[in-house]
């Protein structure tokens, strides 16, 4: 059974609260519990974390290494700032799809770039809640095809 690390990155634990407008109204909380269904009818395990730190966001992709096959990530707004992030992924070569609640590219300028991406097998952006439901889909669906 592959198992899935899922991290969310800075001020994602106030989803809900945090500008609904843009982020939609399902808490963290809320979000986890549609990937924990989503993951037990796909067969995978995820383990799931929240951080708004940098330095342990790097540290828990460190320690993926040998324990997870994919890594789904949230970045936030580490995704436009964090070499360090980026170089952790590209260290572990664990498979990694990048996703946003927000569709990243219609929003302001500064959040066009990410540095996940180059490292990423893919991203996707824009469809709130979804976005982590078809990244999910997509790390399992990659994964399984690597593996035949
Ligand atoms: C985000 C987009 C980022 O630009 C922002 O900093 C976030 C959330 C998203 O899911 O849409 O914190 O990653």
């Amino acid at each position: 059974m592959f198992s899935i690390l899922v991290l969310h990155g800075p001020n994602l634990n106030l989803l809900g609260l945090r500008e609904p407008g843009i982020y939609g109204s399902l808490t963290l909380d809320n979000i986890n519990g549609l990937l924990e269904q989503e993951a037990e009818a796909l067969k995978v395990k995820v383990s799931i974390i929240q951080s708004n730190h940098e330095g342990v966001l790097v540290d828990t992709i460190h320690l993926a290494g040998g324990q997870h096959q994919g890594i789904l990530i949230n970045a936030g707004a580490y995704t436009h700032t964090s070499v360090a992030i980026r170089d952790a992924i590209a260290g572990v070569n664990i498979p990694t799809v990048e996703v946003h609640l927000s569709n990243i590219y219609r929003r302001e300028e500064f959040r066009h770039h990410s540095f996940i991406a180059p490292v990423a097998v893919g991203q996707i952006s824009g469809f709130g809640p979804q976005s982590y439901i078809l990244g999910l889909k997509a790390i399992v669906n990659y994964l399984q095809k690597s593996s035949n």
